[in-house]
């Protein structure tokens, strides 16, 4: 994977503020790096959570035309966005539409990007432990005990805060120190590897005694099970998977070169996310109910089902290694594009050093983090509106900031600046006015009545 950080390496050179601006030099690069950023937690652990507990197929069908109608569209604008400024988040709504408050977009996409690495983090520490716990042999117990596996994890009051910790020590660590040509290289082979082992956990998963019930659960969808709030998480998944409506796209659009084809790329990204997304729910619902799971075990679906799936097949133990080895990687790319995003800002901003934005930016996740690290243990019963903290900065993230966000870069881009951002994508073609129209009509008002409906602020 490419980052911003390779700043130097074999870059062309554009302007900036503050700083020389790289961009990544070819179209792999462009895409490995988008790509980085949307696969990741949301894809193994978020997706397969949320479909199991909104009721599986339905669930599915409803994310999927979200990502259609409301994702690619979006993700198109805040690319073309970010390539035509060269700027952060901020600065980017700033210079293109100057003493205006649609810098504010940009604000929120800083503050949602904080906000999100307070649970991901936490997420990605499980991950973290999983690695060791697979290496020795910790995960290989019976399929019915895995839960309590994962539960000693989940509620130490003490190991979640030093996976944390790690978590926010190895993204910083890469990030500061550029992402050099061996991890890039080495990031390139692996994703196709995590590809690979999804597919064998695949395999796997669909020839258990019992695993077609899992897949109906996953392919027949059962319309009575959509509600107001399930189709808020829809949408809110298809932002947070896509990395979308906080800037993330528009930081990493800003070091995309001009003769990019941003359609296309938005359109390669959103097939190969979605297609882990679903290699992922196929791996882990035939494996819920062959060993009798609850599919609405949330969170911690994915830490009891994978090591007993893998732990039922020859070299089990090592493929379950491989796996979270693979995980870890996929949520460190995708963690290296949320901190991307304030140290983009602060560097540019305040002209501080690479090193200093993202040593400030890890501290301050390191604190802000702990909240959600204790939401299940100490901090269980503090919550905010029935919610955990944990909860909190995943919901009022995904469901609340990312969907307004997504709003305004639609309204912006389909009224404010569309001949620009069409002039940015070398003239009108027709996948350029569909994008447009869905920006100026279809994607402003589904998010609002879907926000609205979703947070029971109107009801039809
Ligand atoms: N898209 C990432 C995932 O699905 O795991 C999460 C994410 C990364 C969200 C970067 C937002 C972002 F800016």
């Amino acid at each position: 994977m490419k980052t911003p950080s390779d700043a130097g390496n074999s870059a062309t050179v554009a302007e900036a503020p503050l700083q020389a601006r790289a961009t990544f030099t070819s179209s792999l690069g462009v895409l490995a790096a988008t790509l980085g950023s949307a696969v990741g937690l949301g894809n193994i652990w978020k997706f397969p959570a949320l479909t199991g507990l909104n009721g599986g197929a339905a669930f599915v069908m409803l994310y999927l035309l979200c990502v259609i109608l409301i994702g690619m569209p979006v993700m198109w604008a805040e690319l073309t966005i970010g390539r035509n400024s060269r700027a952060n988040t901020v600065a980017a709504f700033q210079k293109l539409a100057p003493k205006t408050p649609w810098y504010l977009i940009g604000v929120s996409g800083v503050v949602s990007a904080v906000l999100i690495m307070g649970f991901y983090t936490v997420v990605c520490g499980w991950i973290y432990a999983y690695i060791f716990r697979a290496a020795t042999g910790a995960l290989a117990v019976p399929p019915e005990q895995t839960v309590e596996v994962f539960n000693a994890l989940y509620t130490s009051p003490i190991q979640p805060i030093v996976w944390q910790w790690i978590v926010l020590a190895v993204t910083s660590a890469i990030v500061m120190a550029g992402v050099t040509k061996g991890i890039e290289a080495a990031t390139k082979r692996l994703m196709p590897l995590l590809f690979l082992l999804l597919l064998i956990c695949d395999i796997r998963a669909l020839t258990l005694p019992g695993a077609s019930e899992g897949l109906s659960f996953l392919l027949k969808p059962d319309l009575s099970k959509i509600t107001a709030p399930t189709v808020l998480a829809a949408m809110g998944l298809a932002f947070f998977k896509l990395s979308l409506g906080m800037g993330c796209m528009v930081t990493y659009g800003s070091y995309i070169n001009k003769n990019e084809n941003l359609i296309k790329n938005t359109g390669k990204v959103v097939a190969a996310d979605t297609t882990v997304s679903l290699l992922a729910g196929l791996a882990i619902f035939p494996a819920v109910f062959a060993f009798g799971y609850e599919p609405t075990s949330g969170p911690s679906l994915l830490f009891i089902t994978i090591p007993a799936v893998f732990r039922s097949m020859p070299l089990g133990g090592l493929f379950c290694f491989l796996f979270f080895v693979l995980a870890a990687v996929a949520a460190t790319g995708a963690m290296i594009s949320l901190i991307e995003v304030p140290v983009a800002y602060l560097t540019e901003r305040f002209g501080w050093k690479r090193n200093l934005a993202t040593l400030a930016t890890a501290l301050s996740m390191a604190l802000l983090g702990v909240g959600a690290a204790l939401s299940s243990s100490l901090l269980s019963e503090f919550k905010i509106i029935g919610r955990t903290l944990f909860d909190t900065y995943d919901f009022v993230t995904s469901n609340v900031l990312l969907p307004v966000g997504g709003i305004f870069i639609a309204l912006f881009v389909g009224w404010k600046w569309r001949q620009a951002a069409i002039a940015e994508n070398g003239g009108a073609t027709a996948a350029i006015n569909a994008f447009t129209v869905f920006l100026r009509f279809v994607a402003p008002i589904a998010i609002t009545l879907v926000l609205l409906q979703g947070l029971g602020i109107i009801r039809f």
